[in-house]
Protein backbone atom coordinates (compact mmCIF):
# COMPACT_ATOMS: atom_id res chain seq x y z
CA UNK A 1 0.00 0.00 0.00
CA UNK A 2 2.56 2.60 1.25
CA UNK A 3 4.75 1.52 -2.08
CA UNK A 4 1.83 2.20 -4.40
CA UNK A 5 1.47 5.31 -2.45
CA UNK A 6 5.00 6.40 -3.24
CA UNK A 7 4.76 5.22 -6.92
CA UNK A 8 1.67 8.18 -7.15
CA UNK A 9 3.28 10.17 -6.05
CA UNK A 10 6.31 10.05 -7.83
CA UNK A 11 4.24 9.43 -10.98
CA UNK A 12 2.75 12.88 -9.91
CA UNK A 13 5.63 14.68 -9.30
CA UNK A 14 7.86 13.68 -12.52
CA UNK A 15 4.36 15.00 -14.54
CA UNK A 16 2.78 11.81 -15.45
CA UNK A 17 -0.20 13.35 -15.43
CA UNK A 18 0.51 16.29 -17.91
CA UNK A 19 -0.94 17.05 -21.04
CA UNK A 20 2.32 15.85 -22.69
CA UNK A 21 2.68 12.70 -24.29
CA UNK A 22 3.40 9.53 -21.88
CA UNK A 23 7.26 9.95 -20.50
CA UNK A 24 7.11 13.56 -21.95
CA UNK A 25 8.28 16.33 -19.63
CA UNK A 26 5.37 17.96 -19.21
CA UNK A 27 5.57 20.94 -21.51
CA UNK A 28 3.91 23.67 -19.69
CA UNK A 29 6.32 22.75 -16.39
CA UNK A 30 9.09 25.99 -18.04
CA UNK A 31 6.27 28.25 -18.63
CA UNK A 32 5.82 31.35 -16.29
CA UNK A 33 3.37 31.50 -14.20
CA UNK A 34 1.79 34.18 -12.48
CA UNK A 35 2.88 35.44 -9.01
CA UNK A 36 0.90 37.45 -6.58
CA UNK A 37 1.67 39.59 -3.46
CA UNK A 38 0.22 38.59 0.08
CA UNK A 39 -2.78 40.56 -0.86
CA UNK A 40 -3.53 38.80 -3.54
CA UNK A 41 -2.37 41.26 -5.98
CA UNK A 42 -0.68 40.12 -9.13
CA UNK A 43 2.98 41.17 -9.34
CA UNK A 44 3.58 42.73 -12.43
CA UNK A 45 5.34 39.79 -14.59
CA UNK A 46 8.60 39.64 -16.38
CA UNK A 47 9.96 39.33 -19.31
CA UNK A 48 6.69 39.93 -21.16
CA UNK A 49 9.07 40.76 -24.32
CA UNK A 50 9.81 37.93 -25.45
CA UNK A 51 6.36 35.86 -25.16
CA UNK A 52 4.81 34.59 -28.56
CA UNK A 53 3.58 37.60 -30.45
CA UNK A 54 -0.07 37.09 -31.66
CA UNK A 55 -1.46 40.74 -32.94
CA UNK A 56 -1.15 44.05 -33.35
CA UNK A 57 -3.99 46.63 -33.95
CA UNK A 58 -4.10 50.22 -33.98
CA UNK A 59 -6.63 52.81 -32.37
CA UNK A 60 -9.08 49.21 -31.68
CA UNK A 61 -12.19 51.43 -29.95
CA UNK A 62 -14.26 49.70 -27.30
CA UNK A 63 -13.70 52.03 -24.12
CA UNK A 64 -14.12 55.41 -24.59
CA UNK A 65 -12.30 56.59 -21.57
CA UNK A 66 -9.13 54.76 -22.76
CA UNK A 67 -7.30 56.31 -25.57
CA UNK A 68 -9.28 58.38 -27.04
CA UNK A 69 -8.97 57.12 -30.41
CA UNK A 70 -11.93 58.85 -31.62
CA UNK A 71 -10.64 62.81 -31.13
CA UNK A 72 -7.04 62.11 -30.77
CA UNK A 73 -5.49 63.62 -34.27
CA UNK A 74 -3.56 60.48 -35.05
CA UNK A 75 -5.22 56.88 -34.97
CA UNK A 76 -5.04 56.07 -31.62
CA UNK A 77 -2.92 53.69 -29.41
CA UNK A 78 -1.17 51.08 -30.93
CA UNK A 79 -1.94 47.56 -29.28
CA UNK A 80 0.42 44.30 -29.27
CA UNK A 81 -0.98 41.32 -27.59
CA UNK A 82 1.68 38.26 -26.63
CA UNK A 83 1.25 34.89 -24.92
CA UNK A 84 4.09 32.98 -23.08
CA UNK A 85 5.11 30.27 -25.49
CA UNK A 86 4.16 27.19 -23.54
CA UNK A 87 1.01 28.13 -23.85
CA UNK A 88 1.15 28.67 -27.42
CA UNK A 89 2.42 25.67 -27.92
CA UNK A 90 -0.56 23.87 -25.51
CA UNK A 91 -3.26 25.85 -27.71
CA UNK A 92 -1.86 25.16 -31.13
CA UNK A 93 -1.65 21.30 -29.91
CA UNK A 94 -4.74 21.48 -28.48
CA UNK A 95 -6.95 24.52 -29.52
CA UNK A 96 -7.41 25.35 -25.33
CA UNK A 97 -5.43 27.75 -23.34
CA UNK A 98 -4.30 26.06 -19.99
CA UNK A 99 -4.27 27.39 -16.73
CA UNK A 100 -1.91 29.84 -15.85
CA UNK A 101 -2.30 31.35 -19.75
CA UNK A 102 -1.08 34.81 -19.68
CA UNK A 103 -1.87 37.74 -22.21
CA UNK A 104 0.12 40.71 -22.38
CA UNK A 105 -1.34 43.75 -23.97
CA UNK A 106 1.12 46.50 -24.66
CA UNK A 107 -0.12 49.75 -25.48
CA UNK A 108 2.01 52.67 -27.34
CA UNK A 109 1.53 55.87 -28.44
CA UNK A 110 2.00 56.54 -32.03
CA UNK A 111 4.80 58.57 -33.00
CA UNK A 112 5.39 59.98 -36.83
CA UNK A 113 8.01 62.17 -38.66
CA UNK A 114 10.98 61.07 -36.54
CA UNK A 115 14.63 59.93 -37.92
CA UNK A 116 13.58 58.84 -41.95
CA UNK A 117 9.90 58.13 -41.16
CA UNK A 118 7.38 60.04 -43.66
CA UNK A 119 4.45 58.91 -43.65
CA UNK A 120 2.41 56.30 -41.32
CA UNK A 121 3.17 55.68 -37.41
CA UNK A 122 5.46 53.88 -35.19
CA UNK A 123 5.37 52.90 -31.61
CA UNK A 124 6.71 55.59 -29.61
CA UNK A 125 6.46 56.33 -25.70
CA UNK A 126 5.32 53.12 -24.09
CA UNK A 127 1.81 53.51 -22.36
CA UNK A 128 0.92 50.90 -20.34
CA UNK A 129 0.77 46.75 -19.75
CA UNK A 130 -2.74 44.98 -19.27
CA UNK A 131 -2.84 41.26 -18.41
CA UNK A 132 -5.33 38.53 -19.15
CA UNK A 133 -5.00 35.52 -17.12
CA UNK A 134 -6.46 32.37 -16.46
CA UNK A 135 -6.24 31.16 -13.27
CA UNK A 136 -9.76 29.01 -12.43
CA UNK A 137 -8.52 28.30 -8.74
CA UNK A 138 -8.35 31.70 -7.86
CA UNK A 139 -10.67 33.58 -10.13
CA UNK A 140 -14.53 32.69 -9.81
CA UNK A 141 -14.78 33.93 -13.36
CA UNK A 142 -11.99 31.50 -14.60
CA UNK A 143 -9.89 34.48 -16.54
CA UNK A 144 -8.74 37.92 -14.35
CA UNK A 145 -7.94 40.73 -15.95
CA UNK A 146 -5.34 43.41 -14.53
CA UNK A 147 -4.30 47.00 -15.60
CA UNK A 148 -0.44 47.12 -14.64
CA UNK A 149 0.07 50.81 -16.02
CA UNK A 150 3.25 51.90 -17.41
CA UNK A 151 5.37 50.95 -13.94
CA UNK A 152 3.10 49.18 -11.60
CA UNK A 153 4.86 46.25 -9.48
CA UNK A 154 1.54 44.70 -9.00
CA UNK A 155 -2.11 45.23 -9.20
CA UNK A 156 -5.50 44.04 -7.99
CA UNK A 157 -7.71 42.34 -10.37
CA UNK A 158 -10.45 44.53 -11.87
CA UNK A 159 -13.93 43.92 -11.01
CA UNK A 160 -15.92 41.36 -13.41
CA UNK A 161 -18.37 44.21 -14.77
CA UNK A 162 -14.88 46.53 -15.67
CA UNK A 163 -13.14 43.96 -18.05
CA UNK A 164 -14.61 40.25 -17.94
CA UNK A 165 -17.94 40.63 -19.22
CA UNK A 166 -17.03 41.77 -22.52
CA UNK A 167 -14.13 39.51 -22.88
CA UNK A 168 -17.01 36.67 -21.85
CA UNK A 169 -19.68 38.00 -24.42
CA UNK A 170 -17.84 39.43 -27.33
CA UNK A 171 -14.19 37.44 -27.54
CA UNK A 172 -13.79 35.11 -30.20
CA UNK A 173 -12.65 31.73 -27.95
CA UNK A 174 -12.69 31.43 -23.96
CA UNK A 175 -12.74 35.04 -23.47
CA UNK A 176 -9.84 35.68 -25.68
CA UNK A 177 -10.22 37.71 -28.87
CA UNK A 178 -8.77 35.55 -31.29
CA UNK A 179 -10.46 37.10 -34.31
CA UNK A 180 -8.07 40.15 -34.25
CA UNK A 181 -4.78 38.07 -33.59
CA UNK A 182 -3.91 36.42 -36.77
CA UNK A 183 -1.21 34.23 -35.07
CA UNK A 184 -4.21 32.44 -33.41
CA UNK A 185 -7.57 32.72 -35.05
CA UNK A 186 -6.67 29.92 -37.72
CA UNK A 187 -5.92 27.54 -34.86
CA UNK A 188 -9.40 27.98 -32.64
CA UNK A 189 -11.36 25.14 -32.74
CA UNK A 190 -14.25 27.23 -31.90
CA UNK A 191 -14.83 29.27 -34.68
CA UNK A 192 -13.21 27.12 -37.65
CA UNK A 193 -13.11 28.61 -41.21
CA UNK A 194 -11.56 32.26 -39.62
CA UNK A 195 -9.01 33.31 -42.24
CA UNK A 196 -5.50 31.64 -41.24
CA UNK A 197 -3.18 32.06 -38.97
CA UNK A 198 0.06 33.25 -40.67
CA UNK A 199 1.73 31.01 -43.32
C1 LIG B 1 -16.01 46.58 -24.36
C2 LIG B 1 -15.11 45.47 -24.53
C3 LIG B 1 -13.86 45.33 -23.67
C4 LIG B 1 -13.69 45.64 -22.35
C5 LIG B 1 -14.68 46.23 -21.36
C6 LIG B 1 -12.31 45.28 -22.04
N1 LIG B 1 -11.69 44.74 -23.12
FE1 LIG B 1 -9.82 43.91 -23.18
N2 LIG B 1 -10.01 43.59 -25.16
C7 LIG B 1 -11.09 43.97 -25.94
C8 LIG B 1 -10.76 43.77 -27.34
C9 LIG B 1 -11.66 44.09 -28.53
C10 LIG B 1 -9.46 43.24 -27.38
C11 LIG B 1 -8.68 42.89 -28.65
C12 LIG B 1 -7.28 43.37 -28.71
C13 LIG B 1 -6.99 44.85 -28.62
O1 LIG B 1 -7.66 45.59 -27.89
O2 LIG B 1 -6.06 45.28 -29.25
C14 LIG B 1 -9.04 43.11 -25.98
C15 LIG B 1 -7.85 42.53 -25.58
C16 LIG B 1 -7.39 42.48 -24.29
C17 LIG B 1 -6.20 41.79 -23.85
C18 LIG B 1 -5.39 40.85 -24.70
C19 LIG B 1 -5.84 39.38 -24.52
C20 LIG B 1 -7.27 39.06 -24.89
O3 LIG B 1 -8.03 38.68 -23.97
O4 LIG B 1 -7.68 39.14 -26.08
C21 LIG B 1 -6.02 42.12 -22.54
C22 LIG B 1 -4.87 41.69 -21.65
C23 LIG B 1 -7.11 42.98 -22.15
N3 LIG B 1 -7.95 43.16 -23.23
C24 LIG B 1 -7.27 43.56 -20.90
C25 LIG B 1 -8.41 44.25 -20.50
C26 LIG B 1 -8.57 44.86 -19.20
C27 LIG B 1 -7.51 44.91 -18.11
C28 LIG B 1 -9.82 45.38 -19.17
C29 LIG B 1 -10.51 46.15 -18.05
C30 LIG B 1 -9.79 47.27 -17.48
C31 LIG B 1 -10.44 45.11 -20.45
N4 LIG B 1 -9.56 44.42 -21.24
C32 LIG B 1 -11.73 45.45 -20.79
C33 LIG B 1 -12.30 44.41 -25.48
C34 LIG B 1 -12.58 44.78 -24.16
Amino acid sequence: MRAAMTLLLILTISGCTSPGEPGDQNPLAAMTVPRYTETGELLRPNGVETWVFVGASIGLGYREEEDGAQTESGPGLIHNVQMQPEAYAHYARTGEFPEKTMFALTLYRPKRNESIARQGFFSGDFVALEVALKDSERFNDGWAYFDLGKDRASAAAKPSESCHGCHAAHGGDDNVFVQFYPVLRGLSRVSPGSPPAVP
